[in-house]
């Protein structure tokens, strides 16, 4: 009988350093988060620019400014307009192709399940042409920027070339407050809405390293390519033996994390059964 105050007592200040924590927090208020004082509920900031959290960059401002200054407006057009071209052969040409040559009859019926599996829908490919056609200009410009300047390259603005028009623009004028979370991913968190949405780039923890600053893979400080993932792999989980910690499950889990984040998908143009079935 005595010692249920105490008990009380400590269940009470625990509870109210929770809740105190929840108070304080910086996370974003709402039917689906931590409930809202009457003033948070409904003052969020919804008109959000495109947020730059999303790359840790080491590179500074003097840097892009230098490299804004010394590239020619036309030149970056001129690159736009041709990498843009260089796309959309490639599409038209492969596209073409594939509904010339191929049937249903050209795949094992493994493949057939794997490109049906990983269908892509219209968007993804349109967001695939904006990227190619980026990759592409920066690899015309690259030649023509001094060497240190080179990581600055993804800050050049594109805003007044023919890159405007292919680059996606966010949809997002208004997150409207409901009861559930959307399942595309966009407005569950109200102060950066497109966080964590489909079709939106992945967080960066580290700022992009890539040996020709625009896509080729990483390599040593010596400028020798690393060493491959396999090998690497090798020395975490030795043979025989196999991992200690790690059970089968880690590849059902990985799995779920590459197809939610990372999947890569295809595209499916064939004569029978496809985009061209009603001509
Ligand atoms: C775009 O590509 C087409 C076909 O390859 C070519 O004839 C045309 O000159 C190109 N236009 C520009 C502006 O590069
Ligand atoms: C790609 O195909 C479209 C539609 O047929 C055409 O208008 C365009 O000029 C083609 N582009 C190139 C670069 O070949």
């Amino acid at each position: 009988m005595r010692e249920r105050p105490r008990i009380f007592l400590i269940l009470f200040t625990v509870s109210t350093t929770l809740i105190s924590n929840i108070w304080a927090s910086s996370f974003p208020c709402g039917p689906s988060f931590v409930p809202c004082t009457q003033k948070r509920a409904f003052s969020a900031v919804l008109h959000s620019p495109r947020s730059d959290n999303f790359s840790p960059n080491s590179i500074d401002n003097h840097l892009k400014d230098e490299l804004k200054k010394s590239m020619k407006k036309e030149i970056v057009e001129i690159a736009a307009i041709e990498a843009i071209n260089i796309t959309e052969k490639l599409f038209n040409e492969t596209e073409k192709h594939m509904a010339d040559e191929l049937s249903d009859t050209s795949f094992k019926s493994s493949e057939l399940a794997w490109l049906q599996y990983t269908y892509a829908d219209q968007y993804a490919k349109y967001l695939s042409f904006a990227a190619l056609s980026a990759n592409v200009a920066a690899q015309k410009l690259i030649e023509k920027i001094p060497k240190k300047m080179k990581k600055a390259i993804e800050f050049l603005p594109t805003d007044q070339t023919k890159m405007k028009d292919v680059c996606p623009i966010s949809q997002i004028e208004e997150c409207i407050i409901g009861k559930y979370r959307s399942y595309t991913g966009l407005c569950n968190n109200i102060k950066n809405p497109r966080n964590g949405a489909s079709y939106e780039k992945l967080q960066r923890f580290l700022p992009a390293d890539y040996a020709d600053s625009i896509s080729a893979p990483r390599v040593a400080k010596s400028g020798n390519e690393l060493p491959s993932a396999s090998e690497l792999s090798a020395l975490f989980t030795p043979a025989p033996n196999g991992h200690s910690t790690c059970s089968l499950l880690i590849s059902p889990f990985l799995s779920f994390l590459y197809d939610d984040m990372v999947h890569v998908p295809t595209n499916r143009i064939f004569k029978s059964k496809s985009l061209f079935s009603c001509l």
